[in-house]
């Protein structure tokens, strides 16, 4: 029996984690696993309702209780500046140490490319983003706030703990995935001091597996070489910031926000999934949401949860929905977020069905 904490979150975050929890116990019930899945109402609601964003004994909980968690959205316009967002989001990122912020770019179908030139194959890496350290931190302050002499101080941390484990992480992936190249992206020729630790981090950790390519692009070039030769990429590392903004332009490149998911690591964690995309509060309670970046969140939750064979069947019956148009709106389908849902769970009944009751 696995245990599974859900936070569906605000906006269209409740509509797509029911359809990425109706997509798990179908492959659970096809797989003849038992899973629980456990929800808390973690959001804008509670928080404007009773103040509380993260308790204070949620991360014990998650730790000793629960084998993941799956975040749906969090914002809402109601809460101007985010702060129940952030509490919740970097308490569980920062707070469970999950420092590996794993988000991989797969092009489904070709047509969902805003690439004239993009075929599916070219488009498949994943993106190690550090996920504890730099511009993320929280540490700093504005003095004189309010005034016309007002100055904000936003620092950034990097620590040798912090870079090398994130680069141990992506090139012991590199090492399972076919000996696959690694990108190391920084921005070391402006910022001196912590570009010169990921440099010098990047060629220690590289020594170790000499069966890797590896390889340095300065972060402004990658952004380029992302969008001329994606298909020359198939894994990168880099910092919290940059990889915060190369997944989204990532995410495009695969079809949009809706289709992109993510993982947050730590292998002696409790770890969390989540899609890319946030809250849309416009778009929340219309059943128009695409579930497919939750899905593939699951998808991932599997994978690191061992459930190899069940991770791949959603991969599979979720690609042959994009690809068979039974999808929402935004790539190109005609169905609602439930429907999407409903849809990818016949297609992997049929997906077991067809494996001789195994899959
Ligand atoms: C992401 C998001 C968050 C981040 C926001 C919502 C704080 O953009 O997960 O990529 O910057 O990490
Ligand atoms: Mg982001």
């Amino acid at each position: 029996m696995v245990r599974i904490a859900v936070i569906p979150g605000d906006g269209i975050g409740p509509e797509v984690t029911a359809e990425a929890i109706k997509v798990l116990h179908t492959v659970a019930a096809c797989a003849g696993k038992d899973v629980d899945t456990v929800h808390f109402d973690y959001g804008a609601e509670r928080y404007l309702r009773d103040g509380v964003s993260l308790p204070s004994d949620a991360l014990h909980q998650f730790r000793t209780e629960f084998d993941a968690i799956l975040l749906g959205a969090l914002g809402d316009p109601r809460v101007a500046d985010m702060k129940h967002a952030i509490d919740i989001l970097f308490g569980i990122r920062f707070g469970l140490d999950l420092y590996a912020n794993v988000r991989p770019v797969k092009l489904l179908d070709r047509r969902l490319s805003p690439l004239k030139t993009a075929a599916a194959s070219e488009i498949n890496f994943t993106v190690f983003r550090e996920n504890t350290e730099d511009l993320y931190v929280g540490i700093g302050g504005i003095f004189k706030k309010g005034t016309p002499d007002e100055v904000a101080i936003q620092e950034s941390i990097t620590t040798r703990k912090g870079v090398e484990r994130i680069l141990e992480a992506a090139f012991s992936f590199a090492v399972r995935h076919k000996d696959a190249k690694v990108t190391m992206s920084d921005k070391s020729n402006a910022l001196r001091f912590s570009g010169d630790l990921w440099q010098r981090a990047f060629h220690e950790v590289s020594r170790r597996y000499p069966a890797v390519e590896a390889e340095h692009m300065y972060v402004d070039a990658m952004a380029m070489m992302l969008v001329k030769n994606p298909s020359s990429f198939q894994v990168i590392v880099t910092s919290n910031m940059f990889g915060d903004i190369i997944t989204d332009l990532g995410a495009e490149l695969q079809g949009g926000l809706g289709m992109a998911a993510s993982a947050n690591i730590n292998p002696e964690q409790t770890c969390m999934f989540e899609p890319v995309h946030g809250s849309a509060p416009k778009l929340a309670g219309k059943n128009v949401a695409n579930p497919v970046g939750a899905i593939l969140s699951v998808q991932m939750m599997l994978e690191h949860m061992g459930w190899d064979a069940e991770a791949e069947i959603i991969e599979k019956a979720a690609g042959a929905c994009v690809r068979e148009y039974e999808c929402t709106g935004d790539i190109g389908g005609e169905l609602g977020t439930r429907e999407a849902g409903d849809a990818v769970c016949r297609r992997i009944q049929s997906l077991a069905q067809g494996g001789a009751g195994s899959i």
